[in-house]
């Protein structure tokens, strides 16, 4: 409908073109924004998000592998990053923080006085946690004769239960972190062996990212009223020190084979996962298993 006053619009239509007009602006804006902070290459990708700046995060096994992409799309992105492992996590702090704010904090986290000391001292750090991240895990490679009762309770300890004993424990800074419409985030590493019968022996290990797959999903349920959205990403085969044991056994050609897009996972794979879960556009997102596998759990 055309209208003199309204250069040729009624007068609701030009609202909602002004409107529309400032939203695509504001849009251009926000993306010119971006791709002055982006920096891409082959196998990482930077990008400083406005809703992920300033937030406090905790990655469990920052200090290499996995958790240290995690750690690292996260820095780069603007947050503040605890990370936490037994051994290492001050050089990667190091490292990281020359693209921003990367703190270390040391500890066993498959023993419950580990895990309460870094409990204690995010707590005396920081009123808020809005993103926590279990990445830590271990791994075990053994024949059915041969895995050890020491092997299933090691594996449990870390993969499981200390993902539940953080989740717990931080409970009241997740919700303090939360706000209507940009909930607290709680991200697990689970696995395409959780998923799938692996090509490998590794009965525990398999076994517990199943039960954490299903963890993430009860304490969605539970913890979504709260503020808080709870979600596992399922990586595939990266070539981290987890791997090893599968690249030795079998060789890099072959593992590679059986991913069905034929490639590793690369650290901008794991980057730009996290960065959707813990960014507006996974605000909405809760009890989510997000396979980073390139087809893996589909073999
Ligand atoms: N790599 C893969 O292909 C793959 C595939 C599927 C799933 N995942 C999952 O992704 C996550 C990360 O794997 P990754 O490949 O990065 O493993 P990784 O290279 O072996 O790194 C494991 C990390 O966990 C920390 N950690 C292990 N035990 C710990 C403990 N008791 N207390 C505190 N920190 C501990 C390690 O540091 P310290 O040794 O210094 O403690 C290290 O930072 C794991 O949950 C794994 O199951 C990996």
């Amino acid at each position: 409908m055309r209208n003199q006053d309204s250069g040729g619009l009624a007068n609701g239509e030009s609202t909602r073109t002004l409107e529309y007009g400032l939203n695509l602006r504001a849009g251009f804006h926000i993306m010119r924004v971006h791709a002055r902070f982006c920096r891409l290459t082959k196998a990482s990708i930077l990008i400083r998000l406005p809703d992920v700046e300033g937030k406090v995060a905790l990655v469990t096994g920052g200090s290499r592998g996995i958790g240290r992409m995690i750690a690292r799309g996260l820095v780069a992105a603007g947050a503040k990053v605890y990370i936490a492992s037994r051994t290492g996590s001050e050089e990667t702090a190091r490292e990281l923080s020359r693209e921003g704010l990367c703190l270390p904090l040391q500890a066993d986290l498959s023993q419950e006085a580990g895990l309460l000391a870094v409990a204690e001292a995010l707590r005396s750090a920081e009123g808020a946690l809005h993103v926590l991240v279990h990445s830590a895990g271990a791994h075990h490679v053994a024949s059915l004769e041969d895995h050890s009762p020491q092997a299933w309770d090691e594996l449990w300890s870390i993969n499981v239960k200390a993902f539940f004993r953080l989740v717990q424990e931080f409970q009241p800074q997740l919700r303090q972190a939360s706000r209507p419409g940009d909930p607290a985030r709680v991200i697990a590493l689970g696995s395409a062996d959780g998923a799938r019968v692996p090509q490998m022996d590794v009965y525990a290990y398999a076994a517990s990212k199943a039960a954490l797959h299903h963890l993430v999903t009860h304490l969605a349920r539970r913890l979504a009223r709260r503020g808080i959205t709870v979600n596992a990403i399922s990586p595939g085969a990266f070539p981290t020190d987890m791997l090893r044991p599968a690249l030795e056994q079998w060789g890099e050609e072959t593992v590679n084979k059986q991913v069905p897009m034929q490639r590793f996972g690369e650290p901008g794979d794991i980057e730009a996962a996290i960065l959707y879960l813990v960014s507006r556009g996974g605000s909405y997102v809760t009890g989510a298993v997000l396979p980073v596998d390139g087809g893996l759990a589909l073999v």
